[in-house]
């Protein structure tokens, strides 16, 4: 993908939509590019879609989004205000971690997003997305909650909800480091 120069976010998703350049797509009924706010401030990255995504061809419809909407709406914050995307634009097959060279070859895509969109913040949504974005050998409890600046952008590791609803006890720590996000783009709106 690198060698492509793309002249908007809607020539991106065309050639999303038609890759082939790994094995996800087989099997999948179509590509989940991402959607929401195509000038958002907030962007919030996933691991890449599931079962109900990949049926909807959009991301975070299933209970992990619920809760992810539930999450962000107590922030004052609505899905059309922010833009939602994952990793990977094909869901792995069983819903698995994506492999490697998966993320290696579909990362030029969210790069490219990052590019038209041009976030201020960014919300990683568990260590698919921290280890694709910022760092492969970190851990969430680590990272989890900390601002890290990478190139004029604030990325912000947090737990994927898919973990919340698995131990409703992290729940807390997403809510905080959402709150946290939208703190951080208050802060930045001010110093413009
Ligand atoms: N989990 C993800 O990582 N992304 C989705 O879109 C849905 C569930």
């Amino acid at each position: 993908m690198e060698p492509i120069r793309f002249a908007s976010l809607d020539e991106v998703r065309d050639a999303a939509m038609r890759c082939r350049r790994c094995r996800l797509w087989e099997g999948t009924q179509g590509t989940v590019f991402g959607e929401g706010d195509p000038h958002a401030r907030l962007m919030i990255v996933g691991e890449g879609p599931g079962q109900r995504e990949d049926e909807q061809g959009r991301p975070f419809v299933g209970r992990a989004g619920q809760l992810l909407d539930q999450v962000l709406e107590a922030q004052g914050l609505s899905r059309q205000s922010v833009y939602i995307t994952n990793v990977v634009k094909h869901r792995p097959p069983q819903n698995r971690t994506p492999l490697p060279d998966e993320v290696a070859t579909c990362l030029p895509i969210l790069r490219w997003q990052f590019y038209f969109i041009r976030p201020k913040v960014i919300l990683l949504l568990g260590l698919s997305a921290v280890h694709a974005l910022l760092d492969p050998q970190a851990t969430m409890g680590r990272v989890r909650g900390q601002l890290v600046e990478r190139s004029g952008v604030w990325m912000l590791p947090t737990y994927h909800p898919a973990a919340v609803l698995r131990n409703p006890g992290l729940r807390v720590h997403l809510e905080d480091d959402v709150a946290l996000a939208r703190k951080k783009l208050e802060e930045l709106a001010a110093q413009q």
